[in-house]
C-alpha cells in the first residue's frame, strides 16, 4: 500500500493507494476520529450496485449509521438541482456538523457529494472513494468541487479538501474501457505538463504494463498524485495573479478546447478526458505554431494519446461555436483567456490569449477540426 500525505487547509490528509474498498470502515475510523456517527454514501445506481453493498457493510461494521443517496448517472446530472436533492436528504437524514459523507464514483459523484459537503451547515467532513481512473489521479485529489449550471461547467463550485481519499485500483476491472482511454488521457495531460520522467513512465505503462498490472498501475496512479499533491500545495487556490509554471492553473492544459468541445457537443459526445485528449493535442499544435514546441514531441503526443486508445471523431463541429464557447469561458475569468502551452515536455507556460496573433489561432484550430472531422 502507498499513502500519500497532501498538504493542504485546513489540515493534512492521506491518501491511500492499494487499500479494498471493504476495509472503508476502518479507514473511515482512521480519517474522521470518533465523533461522526452517521455518514451519508453518495454514489449513483451503477457503481453503488457493483460495490455500494461492500461499502456500507464495512462502514457499518466500524460502528457509523449508514444512508445512501444515489444521484443520476452523468454530466448532466452535476448540477445545482441535484446538490439540492442531496442537501434536502442530508438535512432529512439529520446529518449533524460532525458527520459525514463518502463519495464513491467517478468525477461527477465526487464533485456533486464534494460540494455539498462544503456547503452543508457550512461544511461537513468528506471522504472520497473514486472508482474512475481519472478520479484516481485528478478529480478527487486537489479539493475543487463544483456543479455545471446553464452558464457553464464548473462554474459554481468551492475548494473543499477531503479528510481522506482511499483508492482501490480492483474496481477498476468493471470500468469500460472508453473510461479507461478517458483516464489516460487526464495522465497524459499532467505527464506533459510535470515531467518528463512522468509524461515517459505514462506512456510505457501505456505500451505495456511491467509484471502484475494492478501494482504497475498503483505506482504510476501513486507518481501522479504526488505531482497533483505538490503543485495543489504551492497554490491551493489556484491565485488569478499566478501565471508561473508551477501555479495550478497549468493543471488546466488541455481544458480551454476541451471545455469547448464539451459545450458544443453539449456534453454529450465527448468523455470529459476524451475531450482533455484533443485538448492537449491542440495546445501542443498552437504551441508548435508559435515557435515553443518542437514537430517531433508534437508527434509524440499525437502517438501517446492514440496509445491511450481511439477518440471519438470531431465530426460537425465548427469554429465559430469553439471561438463562442472560448469567449463564455473569458467572460467568467476577467476578461482574458489564459492558455496552457508547452516549450517542452515537462515544460508548460502560460501565454495570455491576447499574446497570440488571433490568424494563427484561427488556422490552428481549422486545420485542427478538420483532421479530426
Ligand atoms: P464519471 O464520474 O461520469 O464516470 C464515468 C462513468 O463510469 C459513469 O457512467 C460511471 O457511472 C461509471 N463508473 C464509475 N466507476 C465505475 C466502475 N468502477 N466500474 C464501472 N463503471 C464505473 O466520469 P469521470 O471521468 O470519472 O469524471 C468526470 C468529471 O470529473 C467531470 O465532471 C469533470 O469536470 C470532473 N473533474 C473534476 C476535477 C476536480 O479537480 N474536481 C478534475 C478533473 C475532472
Ligand atoms: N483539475 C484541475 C485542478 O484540480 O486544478
Amino acid at each position: 500500500m502507498v499513502s500519500i500525505k497532501i498538504a493542504a487547509q485546513p489540515r493534512k490528509y492521506t491518501i491511500e493507494i492499494g487499500r479494498s474498498v471493504s476495509e472503508c470502515g476502518r479507514w473511515a475510523k482512521k480519517c474522521l476520529g470518533s465523533e461522526p456517527k452517521q455518514i451519508v454514501l453518495v454514489s449513483n445506481k451503477k457503481v453503488h450496485g457493483l460495490y455500494g453493498d461492500e461499502v456500507s457493510t464495512s462502514l457499518s461494521s466500524s460502528g457509523f449509521r449508514v444512508s445512501t443517496w444515489l444521484m443520476g448517472d452523468g454530466e448532466r446530472f452535476k448540477t445545482l438541482p441535484s446538490a439540492e436533492k442531496l442537501l434536502a436528504f442530508l438535512s432529512a437524514n439529520n446529518l449533524q456538523r460532525t458527520d459525514a459523507i463518502v463519495a464513491l464514483g467517478g468525477g461527477v459523484v465526487g464533485d456533486l457529494a464534494g460540494f455539498a459537503a462544503a456547503v452543508y451547515l457550512r461544511g461537513i467532513s468528506l471522504l472520497q472513494i473514486p472508482t474512475t481512473l481519472l478520479a484516481m489521479i485528478d478529480a478527487s485529489v486537489g479539493g475543487k468541487t463544483g456543479v455545471n449550471s446553464p452558464f457553464g461547467k464548473n462554474l459554481v463550485g468551492a475548494f473543499h479538501q477531503p479528510k481522506g481519499v482511499l483508492i482501490d485500483v480492483a474496481v477498476l476491472r468493471t470500468l469500460p474501457p472508453r473510461e479507461m482511454t478517458a483516464g489516460f488521457c487526464e495522465a497524459i495531460k499532467q505527464g506533459a505538463i510535470g515531467s518528463r520522467e512522468l509524461f515517459d513512465e505514462t506512456a510505457a505503462f501505456l505500451s505495456a504494463p511491467l509484471g502484475d498490472p494492478e501494482r504497475h498501475l498503483n505506482a504510476l496512479i501513486a507518481k501522479h498524485i504526488e505531482f497533483k499533491a505538490r503543485i495543489v500545495a504551492g497554490d491551493e487556490r489556484e491565485l488569478s495573479k499566478r501565471t508561473d509554471s508551477r501555479s495550478r492553473k497549468i493543471l488546466n492544459f488541455g481544458h480551454t478546447l476541451a471545455h469547448a468541445l464539451e459545450k458544443a457537443t453539449k456534453y454529450k459526445h465527448l468523455r470529459h478526458g476524451e475531450a482533455v485528449g484533443y485538448g492537449i493535442l491542440f495546445a501542443a499544435e498552437l504551441s508548435k505554431s508559435l515557435d515553443l514546441f518542437g514537430e517531433k514531441d508534437v508527434e509524440l503526443l499525437n502517438d501517446v494519446v492514440h496509445r491511450a486508445g481511439s477518440l471519438p471523431r470531431l465530426a460537425n463541429i465548427y469554429e465559430k461555436e469553439v471561438v463562442e464557447a472560448f469567449r463564455s469561458d473569458k467572460k467568467h475569468l476577467s476578461g482574458s483567456l489564459q492558455m496552457v502551452l508547452l516549450r517542452g515536455i515537462g515544460k508548460p507556460v502560460i501565454v495570455d490569449e491576447n499574446k497570440i496573433p488571433k490568424p494563427v489561432l484561427k488556422k490552428v484550430l481549422n486545420s485542427f477540426l478538420q483532421k479530426w472531422a
